[in-house]
């Protein structure tokens, strides 16, 4: 099993058995309906299209490198998924682009949020509140499966992959990210003593590139990229913004990429279900 070789960030991340189960995507459910990501940055009100936008604006500098690897506009008519799908900032990306797109979620708040993005900007979507570890939908429903941040923060990761798995049409793709344990953020956050984004929540896992290839197991395929390096952040004010964001930024970005690429925050991983559908 995965969590006998995944690193968490707290000790009691790894306390899961059946009994607990339940509890737990209960507990997960519930931080995520009281913390809804990158909220803290939004100036204009919660649900409204300029809400969305700066959420959007906020993603994609911090992710600069997301559409280089992920074509949003490649997957006119496919159906494609998002798992954790929060706000359905990337779906809203998918559905521009001609995807037929379903986002789930544990929270019912993203859910809410997922709907309202897409219908201000008069895009279809079918959203419902759901565990991606125990899906609703029959086998070999979905084209392609984007799970981009939510491995790391449910209980059982590798049940949530083999339901990936097995929701996915034969010859279809999962594109997904995780974290990495060995990467500047999580040792700049040991070093400096500083918390990561989420460290309270009831589950976070770092992964190190062979425990994230374990969890490719049901595709017997998998395409591991590590990415997210280190961009200047409005999050800090004060001396630490001064020191992050023009020294420690700048010095790390003058280094050659391929010296520095193991390090990415995130492991970005593509697999391929067989058309056998093994
Ligand atoms: C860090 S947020 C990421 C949201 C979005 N994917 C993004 O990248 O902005 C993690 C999301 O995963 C959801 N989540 C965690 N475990 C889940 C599970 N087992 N099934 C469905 N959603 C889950 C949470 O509710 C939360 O909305």
């Amino acid at each position: 099993m995965i969590e006998t070789h995944t690193e968490t960030l707290r000790d009691d991340a790894n306390s899961e058995d059946c009994t607990a189960f339940g509890e737990s995507i209960d507990g997960i459910a519930k931080y995520w309906n009281e913390h809804i990501h990158d909220l803290a940055i939004a100036t204009h009100p919660v649900g409204s299209l300029g809400f969305f936008d700066e959420l959007d604006a906020y993603r994609f500098d911090k992710l600069r490198y997301l559409p280089n690897l992920v074509d949003f506009s490649g997957f006119a008519e496919k159906r494609l998924l998002e798992v954790g799908c929060g706000a359905a900032i990337d779906l809203v990306r998918f559905a521009k682009g001609g995807a037929v797109v379903t986002g789930i979620d544990l929270a019912a708040t993203s859910i809410e949020l997922a709907e309202k993005n897409l219908a201000l900007r008069n895009l279809e979507g079918d959203f419902q509140v759901m565990n991606g570890e125990n899906m609703d939908f029959p086998d070999a429903s979905f084209d392609v499966v984007y799970a981009h941040g939510v491995l790391q923060y449910t209980s059982n990761p590798a049940k949530m992959m083999q339901e990936i798995h097995r929701v996915l049409k034969p010859g279809g793709q999962v594109i997904s990210m995780v974290y990495n344990t060995r990467s500047w953020l999580k040792l700049m956050s040991i070093a400096m003593g500083v918390a990561l984004e989420h460290e309270d929540a009831p589950f976070i896992r770092t992964f190190t590139h062979h425990q994230f290839a374990e969890l490719f197991a049901p595709f017997g395929n998998h395409r591991i990229v590590p990415e997210r390096f280190p961009v200047p952040t409005k999050l800090h004010t004060g001396l630490k913004a001064i020191l992050y964001n023009n020294v420690f930024v700048g010095a790390f970005n003058i280094l050659p990429r391929f010296m520095t690429r193991w390090s990415g925050w995130h492991l970005m991983g593509f697999a391929t279900k067989r058309e056998t559908g093994r």
